[in-house]
């Protein structure tokens, strides 16, 4: 479902090229499903724990070591905000979470927290877990709100007593989120999460974030995870700015590819700091990918076919018991064929950029 979404909003341009049995299975699938959260409710919420000042960037200057990351920027967030903020590398996306957070002062300007304000940066270090500690003990705070949380992170069972040092990386990954959640904080920062958290603590991540009344601001590159979690927007931009997209993260996808690309800015820049995501792909790979997608339709409109015939054959056959098994042995595999297929076309399309 949540590939099928991340494909399907891919904006109309790209729509009208998306084989139809994509569409129509995409659309059978969302028809039902309420949007992920009552974005009203939530600041309603957020503004009664938080008041209606949050965190004000105030005629902000920031300069690292030479460069000057941001000029006189004011920008306000409010109770219940959710931005994704967006820009090439090595721009200043993660100093103005610092900022935010009070890691940071600026050069000029001021950064106004509201009094009630209680900020969580999760940035790509986390505080070590001590490895001889259980589970369940290395978790401290209000207890339902815990065992909900554990519950929901995937920590049961076994695990709850396993010490730290025998957890995977992933789940020790996920249970400092967990522990970073249980502070409850009302404004949460998060840089870049989809680097380096798993599949599965980001889906349990963002159904944790659907009914989270605070505020957000997301730093990616994941134009899927800034969709589903976040309702608006930022860019940080060369010469020191701070713009809403109006258009979302599709319309900067597009400007960038006009600009000539989305690393255009960063080939003047010195290298990224080893925490930055990885490239995007080659030219030669979007050619390969964009041959790929075209070669896989093809196949996938002869095994639709195929699949009608062999429907076809199973009713005409309905009474002989062995064609019929022989038949659904058929369609099983076409139907298998079909599905690893579709996966290859959504990783080509990924990869192409549609
Ligand atoms: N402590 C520092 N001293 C000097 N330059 C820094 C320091 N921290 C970051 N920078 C530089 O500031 C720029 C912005 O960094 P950062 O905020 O991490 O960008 P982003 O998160 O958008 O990739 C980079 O060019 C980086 O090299
Ligand atoms: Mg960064």
């Amino acid at each position: 479902m949540r590939k099928e979404l991340a494909w399907l909003r891919r904006g109309p341009p790209a729509r009208s090229s998306k084989p139809r049995f994509r569409i129509d299975a995409a659309n059978s699938l969302i028809e039902d499903e309420p949007p992920p959260r009552n974005r009203l409710e939530l600041e309603r919420f957020a503004t009664a724990r938080l008041g209606k000042d949050v965190v004000d960037l105030e005629h902000v200057d920031l300069t690292l070591g030479s460069r000057t990351l941001l000029d006189d920027v004011t920008w306000r967030l409010g109770p219940g905000e959710r931005v994704g903020l967006v820009g090439p590398n090595g721009i200043g996306k993660s100093s103005v979470l610092r900022l935010i957070s009070g890691d940071l002062q600026p050069d000029a300007g001021r950064v106004k927290r509201g009094r009630t304000v209680d900020v969580r940066y999760l940035s790509q270090t986390l505080g070590e877990l001590e490895p001889g500690v259980r589970v369940l003990d290395s978790v401290r705070g209000n207890e339902l709100t815990a065992s909900k949380l554990l519950e929901s992170f995937g920590f049961t069972g076994d695990l709850l007593t396993s010490r730290i040092g025998d957890l995977s990386g992933g789940e020790r990954r996920r249970l400092q989120l967990l522990r970073l959640l249980l502070e409850e904080p009302n404004v949460l920062l998060l840089d870049e999460p989809t680097n380096d958290l798993d599949i599965e603590t980001l889906n349990v991540l963002e159904d944790y974030l659907d009914d989270w009344p605070g505020t957000l601001i997301v730093v990616s590159h994941d134009r899927y995870f800034l969709d589903r979690v976040t309702d608006v927007v930022y860019a940080v931009r060369a010469g020191g700015r701070i713009e809403m997209l109006v258009q979302g993260i599709s319309g900067y996808h597009a400007e960038q590819r006009f600009l000539g690309g989305v690393h255009a800015v960063e080939a003047a820049e010195p290298a990224p700091a080893a925490d930055e995501a990885p490239s995007g792909p080659s030219a030669a790979e979007v050619r390969e990918a964009r041959k790929a997608m075209g070669r896989i339709d093809r196949r996938l409109t002869r095994l639709a076919s195929r699949s009608e015939e062999l429907h076809e054959q199973m009713i005409e056959s309905a009474t002989q018991y062995e064609c019929l098994a022989q038949l659904q042995e058929d369609l099983a595999r076409v139907q298998a064929e079909r599905e690893a297929l579709e996966e290859e076309w959504l990783e080509a399309a990924e990869t192409a950029g549609e």
